[in-house]
């Protein structure tokens, strides 16, 4: 149910169960994603409080003007659009993968597929892939910073902090040419131009949704990729049954949300005092809510643990709940199902060569590094 847990920095109050996760995330007047919530000093800078003045720790009437126009945006036609680009830059990355050599699946596969789309998406050279590459992975490992588990690590914080600076400058830069030289097509001519109620975003607001954008959609694509190649190795009998029935891709894609999720579990805090499942959380109570828990819920989930891609009814809560559920899923979903399609479709086997390195980070499952071949 609802565990309190006092370790490192901070005490928690961890919701495990799915109809819990539900009642939480359904009640932002009673648990808030606010995160200047969580005080002044060390915390706030670890989490980049300067990144954090954006949609997921907006609240009330200001969320609801920035998830407007971050849906006017955000539209189906938008996203298809850029299909044809990404059905390319998967064949591009299939066809060096199955050379036949050991490669890095993170670094030299998933990650080249998501950062050259976010790259196109947001509309940015593509000769700065590299650089954004380094920003986002800097970043992923900040964001992740246990604000509940253990101490933060000073240069960690540092380095965090020196990226955010040089992304701001980047795309202020970039933000006002674009503004001086108005384009169609790409994300950060749209925030910059759309209007809600007879409003504009300011710069800031600009600057902070497309650095939201690069954060919460770059990692986290890249690892459930990843992911899904992990799943084919360790269910190989339904790896064979995929093989033969491509057309449970998108399905096997839900089931790798649901089981190995890229985001374990996201931050609320109590506005009051606040009772759940028989447990009394303290106004202020850092409330850390586990996905990943709530999507093996058993009571929900039959066989929770087995990897079964035709699971009928998946109704997993890998992209959150409510008002603040995920703004770019059907972006997600496009990438990953198309790359899990390439793989399914091209390669007769996937070999992992090597355990994977995986960064310490209490929020995401963050993989830095893992070893394969095609
Ligand atoms: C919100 C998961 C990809 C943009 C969220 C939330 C989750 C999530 C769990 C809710 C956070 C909360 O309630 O505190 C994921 C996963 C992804 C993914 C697992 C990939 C597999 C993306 C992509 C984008 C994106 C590709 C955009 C390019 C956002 C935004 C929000 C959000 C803007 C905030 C929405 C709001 O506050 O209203 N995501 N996401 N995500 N995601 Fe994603």
């Amino acid at each position: 149910g609802v565990v309190p847990l006092n370790p490192g920095v901070m005490p928690s109050w961890h919701v495990l169960r799915y109809a819990d996760v539900q009642k939480v995330l359904l009640s932002p007047e009673l648990f808030s994603s606010n995160r200047a919530l969580q005080g002044e000093g060390e915390l706030a800078e670890a989490n980049l409080s300067f990144l954090f003045n954006n949609m997921i720790s907006a609240t009330g009437d200001k969320h609801r003007r920035l998830r407007m126009i971050g849906n006017r945006v955000f539209m189906p036609k938008f996203i298809e659009s850029f299909r044809p680009a990404l059905a390319q830059v998967v064949a591009a990355q299939m066809a060096r993968a199955l050379q036949g050599h050991e490669f890095d699946l993170v670094e030299e596969f998933s990650a080249q597929i998501t950062v050259a789309m976010i790259t196109r998406v947001l509309g940015l050279p593509l000769a700065d892939m590299p650089q954004i590459r380094r920003w986002t992975a800097v970043l992923g490992d900040n964001s992740g910073a246990s604000t509940w588990l253990a101490a933060l690590d000073p240069e960690m914080v540092e380095r965090g902090r020196l990226t955010g600076l040089e992304m701001t400058a980047y795309f202020r830069e970039y933000l006002r040419e674009r503004q001086a030289n108005p384009r169609e097509g790409d994300l950060i001519s749209a925030f910059a131009s759309v209007e809600v109620e007879g409003e504009r975003l300011s710069e800031s607001e600009v600057l902070s949704m497309v650095m939201l954008l690069l954060l919460a959609g770059n990692e986290t694509t890249t690892n459930l990729i990843t992911n899904f190649v992990r799943l084919l190795d360790a269910f190989p009998e339904q790896a064979a049954r995929l093989r033969a029935d491509p057309e449970l891709t998108n399905p096997a894609v839900e089931e790798t949300i649901r089981l190995r999720n890229s985001i374990r579990n996201i931050d609320r805090f109590a506005l009051e005092d606040v009772e759940l499942s028989g447990v009394t959380i303290p106004k202020g109570g850092l409330v850390v809510v586990w996905l990943s828990a709530a999507n093996r819920d058993p009571s929900v989930f039959e066989a929770p643990d087995a990897f079964r891609p035709d699971r009928t009814a998946n109704r997993h809560l890998g992209f959150g709940l409510g008002m603040h559920m995920c703004l770019g899923a059907a972006l997600a979903r496009m990438e990953v199902q198309l790359a899990a399609r390439a793989i399914l479709e091209q390669t007769a086997l996937v070999e992992l060569t090597a355990p994977p390195v995986v960064a310490q980070n209490a929020n995401f499952d963050n993989i830095t590094r893992q070893m394969a071949r095609f």
